[in-house]
C-alpha cells in the first residue's frame, strides 16, 4: 500500500503542561511498527482516553500522540496468518492508545496478538459501544458468576452507574436476573438506570460511609465499583456473608481504606479486574457472550455518536464525570 495519509486526533505538549487538540493530516508510516495494519472505522471514549488527552504521564508518556484505547475496523493488510485483509476486528487493551497510536486515527498498526476477529453476532459498531468499558463489565459479571454469586442469594450494586462500565454493568446483571441497585451522583437520570434493568437507585453519598464503623449492614451478594476509595471500602462492608465485589476502576480514589472486618467477619472476596491483559481465550469468550446470549437490548439506547470532529467537548464531559453510557466515535464520516 502507498504511504497515504489518514485523519487523526493529535494531542500535542505546550509550555507549562498545556496539552492541546487538534485534527492532523498523518501517514501511515508514522504508525508504529506491527504486523496489522487496520482500517478504523469506529473507536470509542473511555475515562482512560480522556486522562492521556490531557497528558496524564500515567497513561502516555510522550507526546504528540493520537489516544484511542478501543478500535474496531477492517484488516486493510496483515504480515501475521492469522489475519487477511477484509477481516473484520476489534482491537482493545494492551498498549494501544496509551502509548501506541490509538483508536481516534484512521489507521492502526499492531501486533496480531492485540487483535480479536469480530465475534458473529456484533457489528464494528455494536463493538465499540461496549468497547473496553462495556468489556471491562464483562469480566467484572464474570468474575463475580464464577466467585458464585448467583441472583438467588441476593440483590447487586454498581457505582458510577451512568458511566461506561457502570451503566453496561447494570444492564447486563440485569439481563442475567439480578436486582440491581444503581448508585449514581446524577439523580436526573433515574429514567436512563431503570431503561438499563435497575430496579433500585441510590445516591453516591449512600455508599460513602464515612462513620470509621468497621462494618455495616449487609444489603448486596455482590457488587461492581468504578469508584475506588471511600465508596469501595463501603460495599465490602455492606457485603452480606460470601458475598464479592469487583473492583474496576478509581474515578474517586486509587486508595482502599478498608480493614480486615468485612473479608474475616463475612467472608467477602475482592475481586480485581484488569481489562488491559487479560488472556487471549478468555478475551474472545468474553467478546463471544457480549455478542451472544449477553448482548444487550438496550445497546443502541446507551451510545451517543460523535466523530473525530465532535469528539472535543465528549472528552471534556467524561474527565468531568458528566458522561452518561458510552460515546462511539465514527472515524468514517
Ligand atoms: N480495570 C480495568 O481494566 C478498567 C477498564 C476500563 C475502565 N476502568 C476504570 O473504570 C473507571 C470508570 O471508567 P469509565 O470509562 O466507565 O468512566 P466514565 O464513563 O467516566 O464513568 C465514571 C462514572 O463514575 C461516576 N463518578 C465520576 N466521578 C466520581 C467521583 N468523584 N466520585 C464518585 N463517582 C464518580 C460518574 O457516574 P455517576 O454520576 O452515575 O455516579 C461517572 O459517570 C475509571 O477509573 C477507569 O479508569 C478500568
Amino acid at each position: 500500500m502507498t504511504d497515504s495519509t489518514f485523519r487523526a486526533l493529535v494531542i500535542t505538549e505546550h509550555p507549562e503542561k498545556a496539552f492541546k487538540r487538534t485534527i492532523e493530516e498523518r501517514r501511515i508510516s508514522d504508525l508504529p511498527e506491527g504486523e496489522v495494519l487496520v482500517r478504523v472505522h469506529y473507536s470509542s471514549l473511555n475515562y482512560k482516553d480522556g486522562l492521556s488527552s490531557i497528558g496524564n504521564r500515567g497513561v502516555t508518556r510522550k507526546y504528540p500522540h493520537t489516544p484511542g484505547i478501543d478500535a474496531s475496523g477492517i484488516v486493510e493488510s496483515s504480515a501475521s496468518d492469522a489475519f487477511k485483509s477484509g477481516d473484520e476486528v476489534i482491537v482493545t487493551s494492551y498498549d494501544l492508545g496509551m502509548n501506541t497510536s490509538g483508536g481516534y486515527g484512521q489507521y492502526i498498526r499492531v501486533p496480531a496478538a492485540w487483535v480479536v476477529p469480530l465475534p458473529e453476532g456484533l457489528t464494528l459498531k455494536e463493538a465499540m459501544a461496549y468497547g473496553t468499558a462495556g468489556y471491562t463489565a464483562a469480566l467484572a459479571v464474570d468474575a463475580l458468576l464464577k466467585n458464585g454469586v448467583t441472583p438467588e442469594q441476593g440483590g447487586v450494586v454498581v457505582t458510577g452507574s451512568t458511566g461506561g462500565v457502570g451503566s453496561v454493568s447494570v444492564a447486563l446483571l440485569a439481563k442475567l436476573g439480578f436486582e440491581v441497585t444503581a448508585a449514581t451522583g446524577k439523580p436526573d437520570e433515574a429514567a436512563f438506570l431503570k431503561m438499563l434493568g435497575a430496579s433500585g437507585i441510590v445516591s453516591r453519598e449512600d455508599v460513602n460511609d464515612e462513620s470509621g464503623k468497621p462494618i455495616l449492614k449487609p444489603q448486596w451478594i455482590g457488587a461492581v465499583d468504578t469508584v475506588g476509595g471511600v465508596t469501595l471500602a463501603t460495599l465490602l462492608k455492606s457485603l452480606d456473608r460470601g458475598g464479592a465485589a469487583a473492583a474496576t476502576g478509581l474515578v474517586a480514589s486509587p486508595d482502599l481504606p478498608t480493614s480486615v472486618f468485612p473479608f474475616i467477619l463475612r467472608g467477602v472476596s475482592l475481586l480485581g479486574i484488569d481489562s488491559g491483559e487479560t488472556p487471549m481465550a478468555l478475551r474472545q469468550a468474553i467478546w463471544g457472550r457480549l455478542a451472544g446470549d449477553w448482548k444487550l437490548p438496550q445497546l443502541n439506547a446507551l451510545m451517543v455518536d460523535c466523530t473525530l470532529d465532535t469528539l472535543g467537548p465528549e472528552i471534556d464531559k467524561i474527565l468531568k464525570g458528566q458522561q452518561r453510557g458510552r460515546v462511539v466515535v465514527d472515524l468514517e464520516s
